[in-house]
């Protein structure tokens, strides 16, 4: 059995007004960027975003398109687009058309002053993916380089849509090479749980949990996938579900409190999950869920795997305790509010590093306390 990768939407699209690969539209993104550069009345040359709007999935595949970074800003704030990696690059696509619009700012100072301030606001779209300002941060230097080099701001705003891209095509590339590397770790015929949407939908293109999920489907080695339906946005039940059957891999949808008695019936022969931050000493920031995974596969011995790209891994963040948790909205919980009643909704917890078997990465496989070293170790070959 081989995963129908040409089957699954691209997440993310940036293209300029009037470039020639807007009216081949070869995709339904592009397509969809096609058609609102047809519409709008935008200058040639202007960078457009365009996202496929996760919120809508399963029902509808719509896009959304801008030329304007705050409405990208809105999208990841509102989970239009989601999922670290993918965060990550919508921060880097939001940026170039910051400093698009920053060359009507005047003179040097002030454009640098106004990039700055848009890198701020992209950065706290969403605290816990470091993906998020990893991305932003690369996007800025860029910029801050060209103009030190005394480029002047249209230079820079070429070499920030050539950074999106380079981000966005090295996540890729990144993700098949976690999809590689993950593979290798699986036995024959087996059967994998995984949480949340670690898919391709939320990366650039081919994911991290899912995409050991593809490399092993195209090895033979799957024999069926469960997913967590993934209270209470349930990226399991919309996403992960959707992506995968897309894609022809077996999967079933079982409900977030079911796990423990499929691991117990032996049904489960590993787990695999993205990450939104990874601590220097291993721990992992995921999704709201992925502790009692954890904890469950530790008490059946399962291996508990977490994909990601080095991305995910903040050297700066000593241990799990010193990351942020996003806490949102109530209603995502108890979408009617009940007199009296409160409701705490953290989006993420973290998963000790004693829990984690290994961390699957572009580079390698790592242990968890060796995360921090591997990413010293710096540039790899991807292979
Ligand atoms: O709140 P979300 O949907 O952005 O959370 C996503 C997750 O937790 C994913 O599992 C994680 O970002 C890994 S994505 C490859």
């Amino acid at each position: 059995m081989h995963a129908c990768l040409d089957r699954l939407p691209r997440t993310l699209v940036l293209l300029r007004a009037g470039e020639p690969s807007i009216s081949g539209a070869e995709d339904a993104a592009t397509e969809a960027v096609a058609a609102f550069a047809s519409t709008a009345a935008i200058e040639r040359g202007c960078p457009i975003a365009c996202c496929l709007d996760q919120r809508a999935l399963p029902d509808a595949e719509s896009y959304l398109c801008t030329t304007d970074w705050r409405d990208v800003v809105h999208w990841v704030k509102e989970l239009a687009v989601r999922g670290a990696p993918a965060i990550g690059a919508s921060g880097a696509c939001a940026l170039v058309l910051a400093v698009h619009e920053a060359q009507a700012a005047g003179d040097e100072g002030a454009f640098l002053r106004y990039v700055e301030d848009a890198a701020c606001a992209i950065r706290d779209a969403r605290p816990t993916a470091v993906n998020l300002s990893w991305a932003v941060d690369r996007v800025l230097v860029t910029v801050k380089d060209c103009v030190s080099a005394g480029d002047d701001p249209s230079d820079a705003s070429v070499r920030a849509f050539d950074e999106a891209h380079a981000i966005m095509a090295e996540d890729e590339a990144a993700n098949r090479a976690i999809g590689r590397h993950g593979c290798a770790l699986l036995p024959d015929s087996c059967s994998v749980l995984t949480h949340c949407n670690a898919g391709s939908l939320a990366t650039s293109f081919y994911g991290t949990a899912l995409g050991v999920i593809y490399a092993a489907a195209d090895a033979g080695k799957v024999k069926m996938v469960y997913a967590d339906e993934t209270r209470p946005v349930c990226q399991g039940s919309r996403l992960t579900v959707w992506e995968l059957a897309r894609a022809g891999v077996p999967v079933t949808l079982i409900c977030d409190d079911m796990a423990a008695s499929v691991m117990a019936s032996g049904k489960v022969d590993a787990v695999i999950v993205g990450a939104d931050r990874i601590a220097a000493n291993g721990d992992v920031a995921n999704k709201i869920g992925t502790l009692a995974v954890a904890i469950l596969a530790d008490r059946y011995q399962i291996p508990f795997y977490v994909a990601a790209p080095l991305s995910t891994v903040d050297a700066g963040c000593l241990c799990g305790d010193a990351i942020v948790i996003e806490e949102r909205a109530a209603s995502e919980v108890l979408p009617k509010p009940i007199e009296g009643v409160a409701v705490f909704n953290p989006a993420f917890d973290v998963t000790p590093a004693c829990l984690v078997r290994a961390i699957i990465t572009e580079c390698g496989v790592f242990a968890p306390e060796d995360i921090a070293s591997a990413l010293r170790l710096g540039a790899c070959d991807n292979g």
